[in-house]
């Protein structure tokens, strides 16, 4: 275990800022906004979205002192290191260039030797013309039948990242295609998706990084011989039903699916940046090629504001800036994300993924050990329903969650149910003025007062559009890269998941074999295991 680590960087940025929170920490919201008229200002706006960091618990020095922290840590030059291609995922020896998803056809970034955006928009143009046929009614079924079910299989970054996405953007989807994500190994997850499609009408996306996902390959293993058994055994009938999404041709191969019917993507795509690439072809199915690229071209439009804006009026920097302040400062563990849109309604679980997977780390580039808190955990659920749940503790709890804020000026298409749009964005300003402010009644009772001094960030945009999505998703990536320069630990790799794939695999086996007397685990797990064998057989 981490334990509690030391808190110093052993360097002026790091000391300085040790030396300053003292001052803040005692200071309150209130009190910020009386001295420091001027917080109205602490705003951004960017690549469609408007951040507000005026409630946050920081003053013009505590600004000044964090861009100071990460100037000294380099993180233009590390920003201009990941854009040229550099192998800055150093424990892989990898690329990180999610961003080159999202450069537009025709910009070039040659790594190793390849145009890797020629690359990208070549699999971007085949996903387009699968897609549009599967649209139109072009691609059919084995049977001759129009596809009307499409079913993702994946886990993970190639879970998550689509089945966010369609949810977000369902107001652009097809209304005549159902789409279905299943990722679980329990086999509740494929059966229930499973449930009401008809085999003759569905396509199945087996979507793996490395094609060697134990959950994943089990589910497609199933699905596989679900669709056999409906459509009579014809093997014939895979090509039509089954297509792959992996940088794994040989494994792809192996399970049964012909390369043809496979859209590549790169070892330079961590698995959890992976959405834009053809890990999106479920969602490129529901909105279409031209939203897909909406989509896209926001993220991009982020990138180019996190690549070019001077860091003091920077979004994903100052977002990286308050959680590092938060995390090492003020002795927070935790985030909120409370997005005040019902279809965004798995966009905190999606940022558990980019954000603890990435950032989970306790050593540094340089094998070092950490020694400060890194990765805080990320949390919530839609407003206005955590209003009604979690949000007691945020108003007169004893820990300090930070919270973002996300909201809309207006209801995506097809949304709009009488004034309730405007009752929605109201909670949304009433719950971070309550909990910034509190109450400021002296005659109430102690159970009835809010302290306030709650800190929390606003983002707005317009409309959530599958621009809007792009951009924001991209503000969070880079909000990552950010806090992983600050700590100085590799936010690209996820060795931690590692050592579980592995015991699952000897347990699974330990469970199936013939006899339990040689288990070699602790006595808990060897009684856990044999107790399990003795009562499921
Ligand atoms: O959980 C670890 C992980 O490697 C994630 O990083 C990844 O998104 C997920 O598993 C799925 O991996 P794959 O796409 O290779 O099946």
């Amino acid at each position: 275990m981490p334990g509690s680590p030391v808190r110093r960087m052993a360097d002026a940025a790091w000391d300085a800022l040790v030396a300053h929170a003292p001052h803040v920490r005692d200071r309150t919201l209130k009190e910020l906004f009386a001295t420091e008229p001027d917080r109205a200002r602490m705003h951004v706006e960017a690549a469609g979205w408007y951040l507000d960091y005026a409630k946050q618990r920081v003053s013009t020095e505590t600004k000044r002192l964090l861009l100071a922290l990460v100037e000294a840590r380099d993180l233009r030059g590390r920003i201009d290191a990941m854009f040229r291609g550099e192998h800055i995922n150093v424990t892989e020896d990898r690329a990180v260039l999610h961003v080159a998803l999202r450069m537009p056809k025709g910009t070039q970034l040659v790594v190793d030797g390849v145009d890797v955006v020629a690359e990208v928009h070549r699999v971007l143009d085949r996903m387009s013309t699968f897609a549009s046929a599967v649209r139109d009614g072009s691609h059919v079924g084995h049977t001759g039948r129009r596809i009307r079910n499409v079913v993702n299989i994946g886990i993970g970054g190639s879970d998550l990242g689509p089945a966010m996405a369609y949810d977000a953007l369902h107001s652009y989807s097809r209304r005549d295609m159902r789409f279905r994500f299943v990722s679980n190994v329990d086999g509740a997850d494929l059966i229930d998706a499973l449930e009401g499609l008809d085999a003759a009408e569905t396509l199945f996306i087996v979507s793996s990084k490395t094609f060697t996902t134990l959950e994943t390959l089990s589910n497609a293993r199933a699905a596989r011989a679900w669709l056999l058994a409906a459509l009579g055994g014809d093997e014939a009938a895979i090509a039509k039903h089954f297509v792959a999404v992996s940088t794994n041709a040989e494994k792809v191969a192996e399970f049964g699916i012909d390369t043809a019917n496979m859209f590549e993507f790169w070892d330079w795509v961590g698995g959890r940046y992976s959405m834009w690439s053809a890990i999106g072809l479920s969602v490129m199915l529901a909105v279409g090629p031209d939203n897909f690229r909406d989509l896209l071209a926001g993220a991009h439009a982020m990138d180019e504001h996190f690549r070019t804006a001077p860091l003091d009026a920077n979004i994903p920097v100052i977002m990286g800036l308050l959680c590092c302040w938060y995390r090492d400062f003020l002795d927070a563990q935790t985030q909120a994300v409370v997005p005040y849109a019902n279809a965004l309604v798995k966009l905190p679980s999606y940022l558990q993924q980019l954000e603890m997977e990435s950032n989970g780390k306790s050593v540094r580039t340089d094998g070092s050990p950490v020694d400060v808190p890194t990765g805080e955990i990320v949390w919530g659920t839609v407003g206005t329903n955590g209003q009604h749940a979690y949000f007691q503790l945020l108003h007169q709890g004893t820990t300090l969650v930070p919270i973002d804020f996300i909201g809309f000026d207006r209801p995506q298409p097809d949304r709009e149910l009488g004034d309730q749009q405007d009752l929605l964005v109201a909670n949304l300003f009433a719950q971070a003025e309550g909990l910034a402010f509190g109450t400021d009644d002296p005659s109430l009772p102690p159970y009835r007062v809010m302290p306030g001094n709650r800190p929390s960030s606003t983002l707005m945009a317009s409309q959530l559009t599958p621009f809007a999505l792009g951009a924001l998703v991209a503000a969070y990536e880079h909000k990552v890269m950010t806090l992983g320069t600050i700590w100085g630990i590799d936010s690209f790799d996820q060795w931690g998941v590692e050592l579980g794939k592995k015991l699952a695999q000897k347990i699974a086996a330990e469970i199936a074999a013939a006899d339990d007397s040689d288990l070699a685990h602790d006595p808990s797990t060897n009684a856990l295991i044999r107790r399990y064998r003795r009562r499921s057989s």
